[in-house]
């Protein structure tokens, strides 16, 4: 710092005109605090609480990732089979003050240097909500700084712009263990829902199926989640060996639906269990070619699906021809065999294909501090005063925006042929 200082002197003393020594003083000063405000990169700490994720992140205004922290109860929610809310925000709870001291230290820059705090105040869980959120807002109001409330599966869609050139409008699909989404962006505030789910998410259907086939007994997966201990085993398992029903294939829109595959899933199991007399924490011989089975199937209508938004977004010409991007965001598209699949559609409908990283793909401080860097930098959604900031209120349920399925539904859309994967 020193040295960039004593650069910029150089640079701009001789400029500088004064009267009195003193006052030459004072304005080379002014000068340099000056340059160096207006060089200093913009910061915001993002935090991030809406599951079973305690994350906190700061990040500057050119997407660097200065600092970082994430604390998973991944672990602690497997022992139990799944999520138990309660359990979630006492982990919140211990955990979100060395989370978000962690990320600042981490980053070099000091609480007093950032420019604003942003943390997820939608869709989520209510009793994971709202310790993120009490934190942020205490936060912000005694360092006084703007609060910047996050919608999580904006934030989820919009994670891909801090690395790559991706304009708005682009389609997006988020498929994690609470949503299954269509979506298009139109800009930071403007989000047309195309197609969701009318019961499981992905993330959901494999969590619960993995469940179900005691994968966690085995001790290389012991510590997976579901969706991973899936693929791990489909790697090595037959796609075609068991017959699950493709589901809302009568529908001509984009909505999806994972309770019929999770329930084919345990009837599957369940008679495989009772003709190979399997008890207690055994698991079945079958096992990696249900998983493959059970991944394709889940694939497959994912990927259906998708194919029809994309035909909708032709017929209403709801994005410009030549630049046709899909981004793939959530926690099911860290799956490889979901990826490769998606990145078949993309290349016979035209489609550029973008993903972040599966390690921002999964629920993160990161992308709730981009989303915020977003937000400041377009100068929408800040609250700067005191009782704005106090009156934010945590919304477990909140639509992304619109909702087009009666349209989608309206053009009766029928597929020539369904584009073809392995
Ligand atoms: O986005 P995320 O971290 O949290 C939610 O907002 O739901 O997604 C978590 C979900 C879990 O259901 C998990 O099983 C799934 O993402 N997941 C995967 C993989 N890794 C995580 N699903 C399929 N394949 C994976 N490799
Ligand atoms: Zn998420």
């Amino acid at each position: 710092m020193a040295a960039y200082i004593g650069h910029i002197c150089k640079l701009t003393l001789p400029r500088i005109r004064c009267h009195s020594r003193i006052d030459t003083y004072y304005n080379h000063i002014r000068a340099i605090t000056s340059i160096v405000h207006q060089s200093k990169k913009q910061v915001v700490l993002g935090i991030e609480t809406s599951c079973d994720d305690t994350g906190a992140a700061v990040v500057s205004e050119d997407g660097e990732i200065l600092g970082e922290d994430l604390y998973s109860q991944q672990k602690i929610h497997l022992l139990h089979g799944g999520i138990i809310p309660p359990i979630a925000n006492r982990l919140h709870a211990e955990r979100i003050e060395s989370v978000v001291t962690t990320a600042i230290e981490r980053s070099g820059v000091s609480l007093n240097e950032i420019d604003a705090i942003a943390t997820t105040v939608k869709p989520g869980l209510s009793l994971s909500l709202c310790v993120g959120i009490n934190y942020g807002k205490k936060l912000a109001l005694s360092a006084n700084k703007p609060f910047i409330p996050i919608h999580h599966m904006e934030a989820h869609a919009l994670t891909i712009r801090m690395i790559e050139k991706v304009e708005f409008p682009f389609l997006v699909l988020l498929i994690s263990g609470g949503h299954s989404l269509l979506v298009l962006a139109r800009s930071l505030d403007e989000w047309s829902i195309i197609g969701k789910s009318v019961d499981d998410a992905p993330g959901e259907a494999l969590d619960k199926g993995a469940r179900r086939l005691k994968l966690r007994n085995i001790p290389e997966l012991s510590s997976m989640c579901g969706g991973q201990a899936i693929e791990y085993l489909a790697r090595d398992g037959n796609p075609r060996a068991f017959d699950f029903p493709t589901p809302m294939w009568k529908y001509s829109d984009c909505t999806f639906s994972f309770s019929g595959l999770k329930f084919t899933l345990k009837k599957t199991v369940e008679k495989l269990e009772e003709e190979y007399e399997i008890e207690g924490g055994r698991i079945i011989p079958q096992v990696k070619d249900v998983c493959a089975s059970y991944q394709y199937a889940i694939t497959k209508h994912i990927v259906r699906q998708t194919q029809r938004a994309m035909v909708y977004v032709e017929t209403r010409e709801l994005l410009p021809k030549e630049n046709y991007t899909l981004v793939v965001s959530g926690g099911v598209a860290c799956n490889q065999y979901i990826r490769r699949a998606l990145s078949l559609l993309c290349t016979e409908m035209g489609y550029r294909l973008v993903c972040p990283p599966p390690k921002l793909c999964t629920d993160n401080g990161i992308m709730i501090a981009w989303n915020g860097m977003e937000r400041w930098k377009a100068k929408s959604g800040i609250l700067y005063n005191k009782d704005d900031i106090e009156a934010v209120k945590f919304q477990p349920k909140c639509p992304i925006g619109e909702d087009l399925t009666d349209d989608v539904r309206s053009l009766g859309i029928k597929i020539k042929r369904w584009v073809k994967f392995r």
